[in-house]
């Protein structure tokens, strides 16, 4: 089982690159579906066919689903979240959490995730290909099992108890609505689910795949997203810059395309260091259909396996030292001025530019103080320490 997830800024050939993946692990005799999580819906395009939001068999071995996630929300989980907003609402929640909360994407791409767990676990399928949404939204909507399920653990149990305890007390004085045990039920379910899904995302067989042209701004973003997928534990197992001008005797329109372009790729190659970077040219024309798309991937990988299995950590490391620990989490071309580190009880809190992440640490780290951090080549060193008396805790690093 492999789960390869496209993204990219806008435009930029996701679409493309996801369904023409697809159809070459296909022909190499897997059982493929491609995946959209976008509302935008262009898989369908692609391929030059009407796409279900069931999978739809557009060749041999090879699926093709766009995912009616608003429908799926209407139906099941519309109640559930009015209920839950109402209670924060009212019952007032820690702030880190209100502010967690903000960062929450959309219900409607939660429900996608959810989609591609069915699919994952409905055991059809050798490669699951996602076409993610553009860039931002990709990168919530990745976060958002963590970020979810820490608010799952954090403020659910706590605002259960809570409104267990002062039930008498809330339902008169704040009029806090009462749940039914269906929403519990729902609730937990639900978390269980996105847990599920991010353990599938972030683990072994998983990858995300970065697609850019070769225009300065665009490349610019795809570095920012490839820090902040590493932020979040994903492993980025390579690039593929699109829409690459063939070289030829040509105007000087053409010449100064080709030219911009090679300083473009070239910078490239150089940030993404240890990460392949494959080409795809420019075609003459818009690549439809699945011959059209698999020519297109077959040129794109080259002689490379387009599902070769992700190399790299995943999430975060633990080593022990003498008298402590050290956690790396990798953070790809990112300086120390960049990262901000705060430490809540049994959680350390992750920001890099708007972006954050709580990790849960593990038992053996939560009982220890942070001691110090660093940020040296690519990856951000917290070091840890005996702890110190409790009333200590809590401080920044
Ligand atoms: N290498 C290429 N050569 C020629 N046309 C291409 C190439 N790659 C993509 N295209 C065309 O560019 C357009 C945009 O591609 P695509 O839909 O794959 O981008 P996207 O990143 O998925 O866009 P969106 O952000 O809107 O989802 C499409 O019309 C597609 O056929
Ligand atoms: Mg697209």
């Amino acid at each position: 089982m492999r789960i390869l997830l496209l993204t990219g800024k806008g435009g930029v050939g996701k679409s493309t690159v996801a369904a023409g993946t697809a159809a070459l692990a296909a022909a190499a005799g897997h059982r493929t579906l491609v995946l959209s999580t976008d509302a935008a819906h262009s898989l369908a395009d692609a391929f030059g066919v009407e796409v279900g939001p069931e999978p739809t068999e557009v060749g041999e071995r090879l699926f093709v689903q766009q995912v009616d996630a608003q429908l799926r929300f209407q139906q099941s989980w519309g109640e559930v979240q009015r209920y839950l907003l109402s209670v924060l609402d009212t019952v007032g929640v820690d702030r880190l959490a209100a502010e967690e909360l903000t960062v929450l994407p959309g219900a409607e791409e939660v429900l996608a995730l959810l989609e591609l767990r069915l699919q994952v676990l409905s055991g059809e399928w050798d490669v699951v290909v996602v076409d993610c949404a553009p860039t931002a939204e990709t990168l919530r909507l990745l976060a958002l099992p963590e970020a979810l399920g820490w608010y799952m653990q954090r403020v659910l149990p706590t605002q259960a108890r809570v409104v267990k305890a002062l039930k008498p007390v809330l339902t008169r004085a704040a009029g806090v609505p009462m749940p039914g045990g269906s929403v519990f039920e729902a609730v937990e379910r639900l978390h269980a689910e996105l847990d599920e899904v991010r353990s599938l995302l972030q683990g072994p067989d998983a990858s995300v795949r970065l697609v850019l042209t070769p225009e300065a701004v665009v490349a610019a973003e795809a570095r920012r997203s490839w820090t902040t997928l590493s932020l979040y534990g994903y492993r980025v197992d390579g690039v593929v810059a699109n829409r690459v001008f063939p070289p030829a005797d040509g105007d000087d329109w053409r010449a100064g395309w080709v030219a911009a372009q090679a300083r473009v790729l070239a910078d490239v190659e150089e940030s993404f260091v240890g990460l392949p970077v494959w080409r795809s040219e420019y075609r003459a024309a818009e690549p439809v259909g699945v011959d059209a798309l698999r020519t297109l991937a077959a040129d794109v990988y080259g002689g490379s396996d387009p599902l070769a299995a992700p190399v790299g950590e995943g999430p975060f490391l633990v080593t022990r030292t003498g008298g402590g620990a050290v956690l790396r989490l990798r953070l790809p071309l990112v300086t120390r001025a960049e990262v901000d580190l705060a430490r809540r009880h049994d959680e350390l809190v992750v920001t890099v530019g708007s972006y954050r992440r709580l990790l849960t640490l593990p038992a053996g780290l939560a009982r220890l103080d942070v001691a110090g951090a660093r940020v040296e080549e690519g990856e951000l060193q917290v070091r840890f320490h005996e702890a110190r008396p409790a009333h200590a805790r809590g401080e920044s690093a």
